[in-house]
């Protein structure tokens, strides 16, 4: 039994130290310590989207975070992706240096923490590339797949299979294990029970086919606005709005007022690695996991003359109304949330400021290795 227990934890941070040499030195077993700051972190920045009980699916169709697949064959996937996040989905990035709120070492317990629920012993995809004929992973794609995961891969209830930044965090072996394991708990079938061997390498070989001369955006970062600024439109009449459910402003209400250069203050709860890529000109971003005592220091810069705070979020909403509570609580009642979230307000068209990006081009991933070996690990 312990003889086991060692090598499973080996085993884990044999996965983690591939990818992640800086973490290899670090001690092989999660103290209680260590644990408890795990399971506070992910209640305090995980459990909003993936579920109290790491279920899934509770917004946003963020995935289960507790499937003996996903456990068993993501340790390397699990770290990378909540450190970088995948650009263009909810799933933000956690890692410190991307401008998120973990280090790297808390990343790592949280991984660790995250497995520590499951029995099963870990096991590492290999860095090789699955060889598929493409045409029938496109076929099998479009007549089995696309229904949950977008045409195009955009996503759905199933995650962005087109993602750049999944498809570059990701090994091809990993993939082919969610694919013929499916996600117990989830929607996502074990396919390996209705496709042959080469069918399951044909849709692998025709997703990774996806990320030929893939692209990395990475954002410029630029600093919050100073307290001086928090108030747009200071010297302008308030913005008053007829809101929803005595709660939610209508995007097209926004607009109009933002455009009538009312006063207002806009809250980005999201993770400002989120706000720092696209955001609401002139918002300030404070994240859903703000604690009390800091919000309040907030809002005591702000003035107390029922000028609206508007709060948002992608979720569309579950952020936004974190936040929006805890304003109301510390006593500040004209306040909203968007109704449509920010990407609602963008797919109206309606203006966001967007960060500057700096697009690199990689060279084609021929080799899962070579895409995995490309993962943003520098600062
Ligand atoms: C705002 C909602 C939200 C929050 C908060 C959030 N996630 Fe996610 N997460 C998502 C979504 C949505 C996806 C799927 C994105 C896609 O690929 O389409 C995802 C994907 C993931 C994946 C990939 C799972 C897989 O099946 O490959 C991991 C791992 C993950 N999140 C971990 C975390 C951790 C750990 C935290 C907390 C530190 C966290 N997430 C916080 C929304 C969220
Ligand atoms: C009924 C909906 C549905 C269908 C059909 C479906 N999937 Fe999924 N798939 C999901 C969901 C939902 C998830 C995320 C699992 C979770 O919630 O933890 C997922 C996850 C995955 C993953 C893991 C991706 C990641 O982000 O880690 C892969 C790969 C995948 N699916 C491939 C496929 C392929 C290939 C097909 C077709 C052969 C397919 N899926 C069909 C719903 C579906």
């Amino acid at each position: 039994m312990i003889d086991k227990n060692r090598y499973r934890i080996v085993s884990v941070l044999a996965a983690l130290a591939v990818s992640a040499p800086a973490l290899s030195a670090q001690p092989p077993q999660l103290s209680e310590e260590q644990s408890a700051a795990a399971a506070a972190n992910y209640q305090q920045y995980c459990a909003l989207c993936h579920g109290e009980d790491r279920q899934g699916h509770v917004n946003d169709h963020a995935p289960s975070l507790r499937s003996t697949s996903l456990m068993t064959s993501g340790m390397r996937e699990i770290y990378f992706t909540t450190s970088y996040g995948r650009f263009g989905t909810p799933m933000a990035a956690y890692l410190d240096e991307m401008g998120g709120p973990m280090t790297k070492y808390e990343i790592r317990d949280l991984t660790l923490w995250l497995q520590s629920h499951v029995a099963t012993e870990p096991y590492t995809p290999s860095y090789d590339a699955v060889d598929g004929d493409i045409d029938v992973g496109k076929k099998i794609y479009a007549e089995q797949c696309a229904s949950c995961h977008g045409q195009n891969g955009e996503g759905g209830t199933g995650t962005a299979l087109g993602n750049q930044a999944m498809l570059s965090l990701t090994t091809d072996n990993f993939l082919r294990y969610a694919i013929e394991h499916g996600r117990d708990g989830t929607e996502m079938a074990a396919f390996g029970e209705t496709l042959s061997d080469e069918e399951i390498d044909g849709v692998t070989a025709f997703l990774r086919s996806r990320a030929t001369g893939w692209t990395v955006e990475k954002p410029v970062l630029r600093s919050p606005p100073p307290a001086g600024d928090y108030v747009l439109n200071p010297d302008s009449p308030k913005a008053e709005f007829n809101l929803k459910d005595d709660l939610y402003v209508m995007s097209a209400d926004l607009l109009e007022a933002l455009q009538a250069r009312k006063r207002i203050v806009l809250l980005d709860t999201r993770s400002p690695a989120q706000w720092q890529v696209y955001n609401i000109e002139g918002s300030v971003p404070i994240p859903y996991y703000t604690e009390y005592s800091e919000l309040d220091t907030f809002l005591q810069d702000l003035p107390d003359d029922g000028t609206m705070i508007v709060t948002y979020c992608a979720c569309p909403r579950a952020a936004a109304e974190r936040v929006n509570t805890m304003i109301r609580e510390l006593g500040f009642t004209n306040t909203a949330v968007l109704w449509e979230g920010i990407r609602g307000w963008v797919s109206f068209g309606y203006p966001v400021y967007q960060g500057q990006t700096t697009a690199e081009v990689q060279p084609a991933a021929t080799g899962a290795g070579q895409t995995a070996g490309g993962a943003p690990s520098g600062p």
